[in-house]
């Protein structure tokens, strides 16, 4: 102990003296400070994080420009103290504010410019911003202009870009990842680098590979992509007296292959209580098309007649409604809603899965007394379709690998609000046996994961700066199949003593 407040006292000193006039000391926060716990939480988004033993960081930066993140990591180095970047504290291990080892977090909060160009169809937009905001000023220069990103407004862009970045337009326009031009990071040695001066391979890795192994992202360049001035959106709840298993088990054929127009995803969810014997469960099928109604209602009927979508199921709106309309907001809500950054939070634990094959009606008859489970209270499977424009780029075009092939992905979500270790306990393990009972139907050899859905039983690196680069191809090939490779390769170039690190980072050939 007496060590770490040694470090902590040292790197703060260094901190004071390489700032010069620059007063760095007026975004420091250590725990004596009055602000370190609400700056602390005020982006932490899953409580099972956030409880009284709980790491925490010995010092909070949250820089206002460039050199005040060269002066922090320049100081972490010397003093050697880890440093964990946040940008919208998503993380669904926490890993962007929780460390076992002494810490700095270097928040990215104050960094959140956005710049459009409405001419070029491009924006800057710094790592603190959300997509919310984003999205907000995107739809205040334009109703028809759009950008394939997340579905939830709080999502920080730093780590939600560099981890791949999906939303309601991947079927026409791919990954946020994939729509990215430029970056600026900032990397081990403190140079300010842009996408010529670092370099086509950490361009790569930067987009989909995770930030946080390689520097610290300051801003985006990004692609806008056109979306029509309206879109129409419908949601049809099927129970299973309503055949919901041969819809669910149908639109594996038909949401991959049907128009890239149109994405439907679906959520399998539980309501009542099991203890009162009320519970019920049932796949809603949440949609969004390019077009309007007139359109996609002949298309429905030619495709997917079996959920019988009628007129009455359609909205059209603009994308940006859309938006608060997949974020669950009521209709009317003022776009403003999009600029707050808080969200209601909860304890939650996630998992994913990839599905190569169709999964046999049966399987998936098998899901349904899962979500009956009283472990499963407040649990969610989301199942998002692949197909158009994911099928066309290449598994190495990116360190996103999931392309081709990939009739949709799962995400598996359970929440719960009980306090305490046996709550936690207990909801894991049922997330555990669900993620078992869904072992022979899914990708295998390696089976797949979503960085952004970060899971660390897939595995993790040793506690220390030397991983080696078998321990964490475990996971590695899980988020990045072949990729994995390449990614080792950028990391020992740009980072060979291993600075940037934490639970799932990218190793460096061993130095
Ligand atoms: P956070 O700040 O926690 O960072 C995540 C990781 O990136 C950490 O390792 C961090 O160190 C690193 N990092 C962050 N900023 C960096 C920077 N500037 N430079 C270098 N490294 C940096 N995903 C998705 O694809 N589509 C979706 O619709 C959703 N929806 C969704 C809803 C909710 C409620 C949650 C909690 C999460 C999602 N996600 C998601 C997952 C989300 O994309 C993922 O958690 C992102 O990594 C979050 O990025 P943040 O910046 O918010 O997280």
């Amino acid at each position: 102990l007496a060590t770490s407040a040694h470090t902590h006292e040292n790197f703060l000193q260094c901190l004071t003296l390489h700032s010069g006039n620059d007063s760095i000391s007026k975004v420091i926060y250590t725990p004596s400070n009055s602000s370190y716990s609400f700056v602390l939480k005020s982006s932490i988004r899953n409580t099972r994080f956030s409880t009284p033993s709980t790491p925490k960081p010995q010092v909070i930066v949250t820089p206002l420009g460039v050199s005040q993140i060269q002066e922090t990591l320049y100081c972490a180095q010397k003093h050697r103290i880890q440093v964990r970047v946040r940008s919208g504290g998503h993380d669904y291990e926490g890993l962007s504010f929780v460390s076992p080892v002494p810490f700095v977090i270097l928040d990215m909060i104050n960094l959140r410019n956005i710049s459009i160009d409405v001419e070029n169809n491009t924006v800057w937009v710094q790592s603190g911003a959300t997509l919310g905001e984003l999205y907000y000023w995107i739809a205040d220069k334009s109703r028809t202009l759009g950008f394939p990103a997340g579905v939830c407004q709080t999502i920080g862009v730093g780590g939600h870009f560099s981890g791949g970045g999906y939303g309601t337009l991947l079927r026409k326009y791919g990954l946020a990842a994939d729509n990215v031009l430029d970056a600026h990071l900032i990397d081990v040695k403190g140079r300010f680098l842009d996408r010529k001066s670092m370099g086509e391979d950490l361009f790569w890795a930067i987009r989909g590979g995770g930030g946080a192994s390689f520097g610290v992202i300051v801003s985006w360049k990004i692609k806008l992509v056109p979306v029509p001035a309206n879109v129409t959106v419908f949601t049809v709840r099927k129970g299973l007296e309503q055949n919901a298993t041969k819809i669910l088990h149908r639109w594996q054929y038909v949401a991959p292959n049907i128009d890239r127009d149109l994405f439907i995803r679906v959520l399998l969810t539980g309501s009542g209580s099991v203890q009162y014997g009320n519970r019920s469960v049932h796949a809603s099928f949440n949609s969004i098309y390019l077009g309007g109604k007139d359109k996609l209602l002949p298309l429905m009927q030619k495709s997917f007649p079996e959920l019988g979508l009628v007129s009455e199921d359609c909205k059209e709106m603009s994308w940006i409604q859309s938006i608060l309309y997949f974020a669950g907001f009521q209709n009317g809500q003022s776009l403003e809603v999009l600029l707050n950054r808080t969200l209601t939070v909860n304890s939650y634990k996630a998992k994913s899965d990839y599905v190569r094959q169709p999964i046999p009606e049966a399987a998936l008859e098998g899901i349904w007394p899962r979500l009956f489970d009283k472990e499963a209270q407040s649990s969610v499977i989301i199942l998002n379709p692949y197909g158009g424009r994911m099928s066309e780029i290449s598994e190495s075009a990116t360190p996103f690998p999931h392309r081709a092939g990939v009739i949709g992905k799962i995400q598996y979500l359970v929440y719960w609000s009980e306090e305490g270790t046996a709550a936690t306990k207990k909801h894991v393990r049922w997330m555990r046996r669900l993620y078992a009972y869904m072992a022979p139907y899914v990708s295998n050899s390696p089976r797949e994961a979503y960085l952004n859905y970060r899971d660390l039983d897939i595995g993790k690196n040793k506690k220390g700066r030397r991983t080696s680069v078998r321990q964490a191809s475990v996971w590695g090939t899980k988020y990045f199949k072949n990729n994995f490779k390449r990614l080792v390769f950028v990391k020992t170039v740009f980072d060979p003593t291993n600075f940037f690190r934490n639970e799932q980072s990218i190793p460096p050939l061993s130095f």
